[in-house]
């Protein structure tokens, strides 16, 4: 059984929905859980102490260890405050979540509390993992920003939030690389759950789906393995939702080549420009060169 004991989770936006179920997944296996949520509506009101204590007190009653945390950590000194008060409980932060999130607002809140708190929160946590050179850091993508949504013509609120939700992914890409020569691992996970988030949007059959079959804890063992010690890699993107764990993977394609390319080369080769077969799937930026020469020149 794969366990977290004398290890010390924080996970953001833990009193409901997807987090919940990680705190509650995670106390269950022996961390000890820092439970943070601010309390707020999808639409960033009405704070409350309440989700968060209740799911410290769930933890609690199933013999757990947990402490409740109620700041926002869409703020430097939220976020930086949340590290803080963890490290001055117990002297180490083993693992952490950015899972808190939102889809309504305007387009800074989206971006402060998506992308933002993602940056404060891992620049928090990084001397401190540095240090002990162990830490695990999961950040929260979505589909939303991968792959792109829109409802009609009009902007929504949607691609503020997808286009934020890509802005965490830029910063999961390189800490992982930044994290290479040490022991911490950071990864991305794009959830697929049926919480309050979901229930807000236009309901469709996709979504009547997902209330049936994608519950919160149908995610949680899958970001909760990419937590672990155990976990094999470092840098990736998983789908997880309804019981489904895939790999999400940016690749390019071999594509055509012609030191001499001209407009009409392009659009006379565009077939093999858009091909998949045989891409390439780059670990890094340096990467991208050597692409170029292996398709250039075979080497
Ligand atoms: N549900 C899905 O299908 C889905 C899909 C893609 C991505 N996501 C992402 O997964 C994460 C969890 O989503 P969910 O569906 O469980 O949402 P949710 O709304 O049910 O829960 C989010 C929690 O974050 C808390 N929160 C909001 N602002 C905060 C702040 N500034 N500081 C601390 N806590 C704050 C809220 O109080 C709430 O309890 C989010 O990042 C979301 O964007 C969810």
């Amino acid at each position: 059984m794969l366990r977290f004991d004398g290890r010390v989770a924080v996970v953001t936006g833990a009193g409901r929905g997807v987090g919940a179920a990680y705190a509650r997944l995670l106390g269950s296996r022996g961390a000890t859980v820092v439970v943070n949520d601010l309390g707020v509506s999808p639409t960033g009101t009405d704070p409350s102490g309440g989700p968060a204590h209740e799911v410290v007190a769930e933890i609690e009653a199933a013999g757990g260890r947990a402490m409740a945390d109620t700041r926002s950590v869409a703020s430097p000194e939220g976020a930086e405050g949340l590290i803080e008060a963890t490290i001055a409980a117990y002297g180490r932060v083993d693992v952490l979540i950015h899972n808190a999130g939102r889809v309504h607002g305007n387009y800074d809140e989206l971006r402060t509390l998506n992308m933002d708190a993602t940056h404060w929160l891992t620049e928090a946590v990084w001397p401190h993992m540095l240090e002990a050179d162990y830490g695990r850091i999961l950040v929260t993508t979505s589909s939303a920003g991968l792959f792109g949504t829109a409802v009609g013509t009009d902007y929504n609120t949607l691609q503020g939030y997808g286009a934020a939700k890509m802005g965490a992914l830029g910063h999961t890409r390189s800490l992982a690389i930044r994290a290479r020569s040490t022991g911490i691992k950071v990864n991305a996970v794009s959830p697929h759950a049926y919480t309050r988030l979901a229930a807000g949007l236009e309901q469709t059959p996709e979504l009547a789906f997902m209330a049936t079959h994608s519950t919160p804890e149908r995610v949680a063992p899958g970001s909760v393995y990419l937590v672990h010690e155990s976990c094999p890699v470092s840098g990736e993107i998983f789908a997880i939702g309804a019981g489904r764990m895939a790999r999400i993977f940016i690749g390019e394609t071999v594509g055509y080549v012609n030191p001499d390319l001209t407009i009409e080369d392009v659009e006379d080769n565009f077939a093999a420009i858009m091909n998949e077969a045989g891409y390439h799937v780059p670990r890094d930026m340096s990467e991208i060169t050597a692409i170029y020469r292996k398709v250039a020149t075979g080497q």
